[in-house]
C-alpha cells in the first residue's frame, strides 16, 4: 500500500538556526522559508535527491508544532510521510485493520496541496505517520 517516502518532518525551535545547520554544516539544498498559516507552520524544505526533509516551526497561536516543542525543546522528528495512490482506499484498509486515523478521518489538503491523513502514533511504533495521495 505505501509507496515512496515523501518527506520526514523535523520540528525545530529556531528555523534560521536549523536552515544554517542544514545549508552550511550539512551542505544541503535548502529552500526559502514558506509560511503556511492554514497549517500553523512555517517551513523550509531540504531537497534531497531521493526525498525531502521539512523543517517545521510553529506559526500562530494554535500550531500543532508548539505542543510538540514544549515536550521536545531541542526539536525532534515530528512525522514521516509516505505516498499512497488512493487515500480513501488506504484509509478504509487501515480502518479495517483497526488502525486509528487522527481527526475526522476525512482527508484534508496538506502542506503540498495534496490530500493527506495522519495515523495515530500509538498504532505505528510511536511514529506519527502522514499519508499523502500523489
Ligand atoms: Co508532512
Amino acid at each position: 500500500m505505501i509507496g515512496k517516502l515523501n518527506h520526514i518532518a523535523i520540528a525545530v525551535p529556531d528555523i534560521d538556526k536549523a536552515i544554517t545547520l542544514y545549508r552550511e554544516v550539512l551542505g544541503g539544498d535548502v529552500s526559502d522559508i514558506v509560511d503556511l498559516p492554514k497549517h500553523g507552520v512555517r517551513v523550509a524544505f531540504v531537497n534531497l535527491s531521493n526525498s525531502k526533509i521539512e523543517l517545521l516551526y510553529p506559526l500562530g497561536d494554535h500550531s500543532p508544532i508548539a505542543k510538540f516543542l514544549e515536550k521536545n525543546p531541542t526539536g525532534g522528528m515530528h512525522h514521516i510521510c509516505y505516498e499512497v495512490d488512493d487515500i480513501i482506499k488506504a484509509r478504509d484498509h487501515l480502518l479495517g485493520k483497526g488502525m486509528r486515523i487522527l481527526g475526522s478521518e476525512q482527508p484534508e489538503i496538506g502542506a503540498h496541496e495534496k490530500p493527506v491523513l495522519f495515523l495515530h502514533p500509538k498504532d505505528f511504533c510511536g511514529t506519527l505517520i502522514e499519508l499523502e495521495q500523489i
